[in-house]
């Protein structure tokens, strides 16, 4: 009786070993993987004071800190991504309204700034195809390209905002591309900034 009283506690006690191992185990799974979503999002608000306007910056590529970690060259790509996706979404609602009924000078005007849209798709997908292909032996050559590309886009986005400014624009339509094309901007102003930033430190 004493015997299996005895063998019933160690194996009860063996159990109980058992199960607080997998409980630690598991707090400290937890905590690591708390940890290191803390210190990717950490690396995009820091990375995000190398921008002109950190707060879009953040909001816009916080989402994305599991894929960025603490990766540079990453940051600079993910902030093109959402450049691009955020340009085309524009591009397309701009295309939309330039086919409602507007006065002919928005008309022109919204179709000038679809065609610097186009422009600027276009500078971004080809910037982020070089980032994909990015490596030691053609860095010097590609960063620069990506440099002038991404640039030439923020020049791009900025002239369609100024067939806005003119006196006979609807006041709604105003706001409303000029609302949109100031993200846009900003977006590409903060992607230019990461590259410049990992162009830097790259060496
Ligand atoms: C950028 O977008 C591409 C294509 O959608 C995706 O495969 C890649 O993971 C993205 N990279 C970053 C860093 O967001």
């Amino acid at each position: 009786m004493g015997e299996s009283f005895r063998l019933f506690n160690h194996h009860h006690f063996l159990t109980t070993f058992l199960i607080i191992i997998a409980m630690l185990k598991l707090v400290h799974t937890t905590t690591t993987t708390t940890t290191t979503t803390t210190t990717n999002t950490e690396f995009v608000k820091s990375s995000c004071t190398f921008t002109t306007y950190p707060r879009l910056c953040f909001s816009s590529l916080s989402t994305h800190a599991s894929l960025i970690q603490t990766s540079p060259k990453l940051m600079a790509h993910a902030a093109l991504n959402i450049t691009l996706a955020s340009a085309k979404v524009t591009s397309a609602m701009m295309v939309r309204l330039s086919n409602s009924r507007l006065k002919p000078k928005e008309v022109s005007a919204m179709r000038d700034c679809v065609e610097e849209l186009g422009d600027t798709l276009e500078e971004l997908r080809k910037s982020i195809g070089e980032m994909c292909q990015l490596s030691g032996s053609n860095y010097e050559v590609y960063i620069s390209d990506i440099q002038t590309w991404v640039s030439a886009a923020l020049t791009d986005v900025n002239t369609c905002t100024d067939g806005f400014e003119g006196e006979d624009m609807d006041g709604k339509v105003k706001v409303l591309v000029r609302g949109r094309i100031l993200v846009i901007a900003h977006l590409t102003s903060n992607a230019l900034a990461l590259i410049n930033h990992f162009a830097s430190i790259h060496g």
